[in-house]
């Protein structure tokens, strides 16, 4: 027989944290569609609209980490830099030695990968940059062509930003499959959390767990 769990919930991500996350969301995946797919395209005039497209999601994405940033430092606690540093847990999870536990706020196992995958944002934003300049003659990154040109980075910002669009296509998949697997498995809501604000701790039932904090 099912066992039937109530839960406790709690208002933990603020609208400012959950629009910046559908927002990088979004620039993301239209960064995606609009990088890869331009690949299948033939018609000059549709390349050029879906290259613009690209570039001016490009500087949406830095933008808004630059509005992430600072709300990492001034928003609220669910929204700080320390809601995602959690090196002594992520020592135990090596060794298998952490226990599973609720927390309000983000998953300690999953900020780690938030954390690389905003630094390969960060990384993406600004090879974006350089390409825009050196690759493409478009943006306000003329000034760095000659620097390109006399250092030859460019061709290494290409194969950099390939692979890090690569690593953070495969965050979104991991990211989307985690969350799904957590609802299946742990029996509680957690997709809406960046919807609604609210999360939903076990407090009675089969998946009874300790707090960490
Ligand atoms: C329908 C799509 C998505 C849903 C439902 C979703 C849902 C969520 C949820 C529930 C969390 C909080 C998890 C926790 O408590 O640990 C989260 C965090 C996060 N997600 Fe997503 N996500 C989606 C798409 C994406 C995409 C495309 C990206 C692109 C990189 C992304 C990047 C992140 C990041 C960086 C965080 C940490 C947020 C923060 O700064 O507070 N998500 N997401």
């Amino acid at each position: 027989m099912p066992t039937k769990i109530t839960f406790e919930s709690k208002r933990v991500y603020g609208a400012v944290q959950r629009l910046l996350h559908l927002s990088v969301a979004g620039a993301v995946l239209v960064l995606m569609i609009t990088g890869w797919g331009a690949q299948l395209l033939e018609n000059r005039q549709v390349l050029r609209a879906t290259s613009k497209v690209h570039l001016i999601s490009g500087y949406l994405l830095l933008a808004l980490l630059a509005l992430r940033v600072l709300w990492g430092v001034v928003g609220p606690a669910s929204a700080r830099s320390g809601d995602f540093w959690h090196p002594h847990q992520w020592r135990l999870a090596l060794f298998n030695q952490m226990k599973p536990a609720f927390r309000w706020g983000h998953d300690v196992r999953a900020s780690a990968a938030y954390l690389v995958v905003y630094l390969a944002m960060l990384g993406l934003s600004f090879t974006g940059l350089g390409l825009a300049a050196t690759e493409h003659d478009q943006g306000f990154t003329d000034f760095l062509r000659s620097w390109f040109d006399d250092v030859r980075l460019g061709e290494w910002f290409e194969g950099i930003h390939e692979v890090l669009a690569l690593g953070v296509a495969l965050f979104v998949f991991v990211h989307l499959l985690a969350l799904w697997l957590h609802e299946r498995f742990e029996r509680t809501p957690k997709i809406q959390s960046m919807f609604t604000g609210f999360q939903y701790k076990p407090i009675q039932g089969e998946q009874l767990n300790d707090e960490i904090k």
